[in-house]
């Protein structure tokens, strides 16, 4: 008797752990969603690279705790080909263990984004890199790559982008680097417009700029473009990258000045460049941010919150902050809004809040779906 109960209730954890997943049709957001071997998925702050008839999604695999250095461990690839059913390619770019290194174990990644060189047959990985001990001082962007998708991607360099360089779009009188700087900075009254005219610009200028969350995005043309938070957060620099992804070339662009605008996440729509971003306050949500432009140089424009929903709703952006958007394969115009639903406490439980991106009016869009199936997405 007791045998039965005991075949019975692994019998039912089987069916859950690994039948489940392997029928899984839909995508339900913010709750836990389980790979194909029946574990939770852990790739936060995530981005996806679509290869060969298959998305590769890679982002933060974060340990149990709170914030930080104690909740990192590399970054995870998981692959798919439906956007439901995900096979865990294990931990693609790992901690080095020498403490000559930057990329050591303690420090913090975020945000990893990894395209693809057709031009040299390698997979590129930019990610947000905070060394250890320092917090998120350092504010550099971190280099790796692959011969694979699935990796195993080789780290090769952490740096502050455009050291000495002024960005192009930079008015000649805004080009000064400041003797010193004021400790009290935002204490000034005027510091927010000091901020838009580019002042931390000219104090970073001689040890490059700083670069917080970011996103990759190449465009028709094959240009890839590096496009991070930079400015103490205040200021989105959008980077033309090298013809390998390699490299930062010297072209860079301020945009969205003094708007402090975090998790970028870019498209291509209808020969116009479409942004969602968020604002900046830590692991908490905000009201999310879109934009449009001609040129991914900019100017960028405003179109405001995305979110169609109740007050609540739009206070948090469905209790998420933005880190990608899927332009889904074989389906004209169609996209997959990918958030992070941030736990604090232990970032390793936050949840995944993917919806479908939608067009009205040349505006996108998101509404809350408990649970729906990409290959029944609308096209736009
Ligand atoms: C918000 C950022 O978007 C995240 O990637 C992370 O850096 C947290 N801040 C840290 O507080």
């Amino acid at each position: 008797m007791q045998y039965k109960n005991i075949f019975k209730t692994w019998l039912i954890l089987f069916f859950i752990s690994f039948i489940t997943p392997l029928l899984a049709q839909n995508i339900t957001p913010g709750t836990v969603w389980l790979d194909t071997d029946g574990k939770p998925i852990n790739a936060h702050g995530g981005g996806i690279l679509y290869q060969k008839g298959k998305y590769y999604w890679y982002g933060e695999f974060k340990g149990q705790g709170p914030n930080g250095a104690k909740a990192m461990d590399g970054v995870s690839c998981y692959s798919s080909k439906d956007l439901v059913r995900w096979k865990n390619e294990g931990i693609v770019l790992k901690m080095v263990p020498d403490t000559n290194i930057m990329l050591q174990p303690g420090c913090i990644v975020e945000r990893p984004k990894v395209i693809y060189s057709a031009k040299t047959d390698k997979y590129i990985m930019w990610f947000h890199h905070e060394l250890k001990d320092q917090g998120y001082k350092a504010a550099m962007t971190g280099l790796a790559i692959a011969d694979k998708a699935t990796g195993p991607f080789q780290y090769i360099k952490s740096i502050r982008p455009h050291q000495n360089i002024w960005p192009i779009n930079l008015p000649q009188q805004s080009r000064v680097v400041p003797s010193s700087f004021p400790a009290n900075f935002r204490q000034l009254p005027n510091w927010k417009e000091r901020v838009e005219e580019g002042v931390l610009v000219g104090r970073d200028f001689n040890t490059g700029q700083m670069s917080r969350d970011m996103t990759l995005f190449v465009d028709d043309d094959g240009t890839g473009y590096h496009i991070a938070s930079s400015e103490d957060n205040q200021t989105l620099h959008v980077s033309k990258l090298s013809d390998d992804y390699q490299s930062f070339t010297n072209e860079y662009y301020r945009i969205l000045n003094g708007q402090s605008n975090e998790a970028p996440a870019v498209i291509k729509h209808e020969g116009k460049y479409y942004m969602i971003a968020s604002g900046t306050t830590g692991w908490k949500p905000n009201p999310g941010r879109s934009f449009v432009a001609d040129k991914i140089t900019g100017p960028w424009q405003i179109l405001g919150d995305p979110v169609i929903g109740t007050e609540a709703d739009k206070a948090t952006t469905f209790q998420s902050q933005s880190t990608f958007i899927i332009p889904v394969q074989g389906k004209k115009n169609s996209y997959v809004y990918m958030g992070d639903r941030w736990n604090a406490d232990n970032l390793g439980d936050s949840r995944y809040i993917w919806l479908p991106l939608t067009f009205e009016n040349n505006k996108p869009q998101l509404k809350w779906l408990n649970s729906w199936n990409p290959k029944k997405m609308p096209s736009n």
